[in-house]
C-alpha cells in the first residue's frame, strides 16, 4: 500500500499570524514538542447529545452551567492551553498563517480544503471537554446553532442575553441581532429582505449545498490538501465550507467596515465570540446528515485519514490526534439530536 502522505504543520515553530488589516498578531499557543507528544484515540463509553441552541432559555440549568464553564475558561490562567483565549489563538494560529507546513515554508491553513471538517470536528471536542473537565461534569455539551431550521434562523438568544453574559460578544453586527432572521449566503451590502422569504431561500440555498452540489466527498469536504500543495484558496472549498459556514461568520461579525471584520467575521478572531462552537456544532452537524441521512461517504484516501493534528486537551496536555479517529462521534462521546431537517424536500 503506497505510504500516506499527509499535510502537516509546523507545530515546533508556531510564527506571528496575520489579520485582514496585514498586521500581524502573536496568537500562538504554548510551545510543543511534537516528538514527545503521545497519541490519542477516543473511546468514549458514554454518548451524550448536543442539543439546538435555541432549545435552551437564559437562566435555564443548562445556560447555568455552560456560562460557568466559559466564566472558568475565561478565569484560567492567560497562559494555560485551556484558557478561553488560548483556545481562540488555536483557531487563529491553525487558520491565519501560524504554522508553514513541516519541511515546507508554505503556509499552512485548516480552511479550504477536506482538513476542514476533521479538524474542526477536534478542535469542538477538546473544547468541550475542557467544560466538561471545568465544571465537573460529563455529560456536558455543546449546542448547536440550528441555523438550517426556521426555529434557529437567528442568534442563539443564550448568546445575546445580557452584556455581562459570558456568551455575549460585543463583536456582532448591530443589525443582525435577534430577531432577524439570519442570511445563510449574506454579503456585505446585502438588504434585509421579508423574513418568510429569508427563511424560503435558506432552506432552498440548505438542500442546494447539502443535496444538488454534494454528490462527490470531494463535493461536500473539500479537494485534497497534501503535503507540499499550496496553501489551499476559497475555490477548493467543500461546498458547506463555502456557504453557508462562510456566511454565517460574516453576517454574524461583519460590523460597519467590510474591510476590518472582526471576531466571528474573520479568521483570526472568529473563536473568541462564544457562539463560534455552536456555529461550528451544526457545521459538524451536516457531515452526520450528509454520511446518515443523504448517502454519502467519507473519503477513504490515505492522506486524509492519517493527517494528524496537535491539540491541548482538558489536562491541559498536548496530544496527537489523526482524523481517522474522529469518524465516528459516538466514539468521541456524542451525537446530534434528531432535529426535523426541513430543507430535505425542498426544491432548489
Ligand atoms: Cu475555522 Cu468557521 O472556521
Amino acid at each position: 500500500m503506497a505510504l500516506a502522505n499527509p499535510v502537516l504543520p509546523d507545530y515546533k515553530n508556531c510564527i506571528d499570524a496575520t489579520q485582514p488589516n496585514e498586521t500581524s498578531i502573536n496568537c500562538c499557543p504554548p510551545p510543543v514538542d511534537p516528538s514527545r507528544v503521545k497519541d490519542f484515540v477516543p473511546s468514549a463509553t458514554t454518548v451524550n447529545t448536543r442539543k439546538p441552541a435555541h432549545s435552551f432559555e437564559v437562566g435555564s440549568d443548562y445556560y447555568k452551567k455552560y456560562t460557568s464553564a466559559i466564566i472558568k475558561m475565561k478565569n484560567l490562567s492567560p497562559s494555560d492551553p485551556r484558557n478561553f483565549r488560548q483556545q481562540a489563538n488555536v483557531h487563529c494560529a491553525n487558520c491565519d498563517g501560524g504554522y508553514t507546513q513541516l519541511g515546507n515554508p508554505k503556509l499552512f491553513s485548516v480552511h479550504n480544503s477536506w482538513l476542514f471538517f476533521p479538524w474542526h470536528r477536534w478542535y469542538l471536542y477538546f473544547f468541550e471537554k475542557i467544560c466538561q473537565n471545568l465544571i465537573d461534569d460529563d455529560t456536558f455539551t455543546l449546542p448547536f446553532w440550528n441555523w438550517d431550521a426556521p426555529e434557529g434562523m437567528q442568534i442563539p438568544s443564550i448568546y445575546n442575553s445580557e452584556l455581562t453574559s459570558p456568551l455575549y460578544d460585543c463583536f456582532r453586527n448591530p443589525d443582525h441581532l435577534p430577531p432577524t432572521v439570519t442570511n445563510l449566503d449574506w454579503s456585505y451590502g446585502d438588504k434585509p429582505v421579508d423574513p418568510n422569504i429569508q427563511i424560503e431561500n435558506n432552506l432552498s440555498i440548505m438542500h442546494t449545498q447539502m443535496i444538488t452540489q454534494s454528490k462527490t466527498p470531494f463535493d461536500f469536504f473539500g479537494k485534497a490538501y497534501r503535503a507540499g500543495d499550496d496553501t489551499p484558496t476559497i475555490g477548493i472549498a467543500g461546498q458547506i465550507e463555502q456557504t453557508p459556514h462562510n456566511h454565517v461568520h460574516s453576517w454574524t461579525g461583519t460590523i460597519s467596515d467590510q474591510t476590518n471584520p472582526i471576531d466571528l467575521g474573520a479568521l483570526y478572531s472568529s473563536a473568541r465570540d462564544p457562539v463560534f462552537y455552536a456555529h461550528h456544532s451544526n457545521v459538524d452537524r451536516m457531515w452526520t446528515i450528509w454520511l446518515n441521512k443523504l448517502g454519502g461517504s467519507n473519503f477513504t484516501d490515505r492522506d486524509w485519514l492519517f493527517t494528524n493534528f496537535i491539540f491541548y486537551n482538558e489536562e491541559a496536555k498536548p496530544v496527537r490526534v489523526s482524523t481517522k479517529d474522529c469518524l465516528d462521534t459516538t466514539k468521541l462521546g456524542y451525537k446530534y439530536e434528531d432535529v426535523p431537517i426541513p430543507w430535505l424536500d425542498v426544491s432548489a
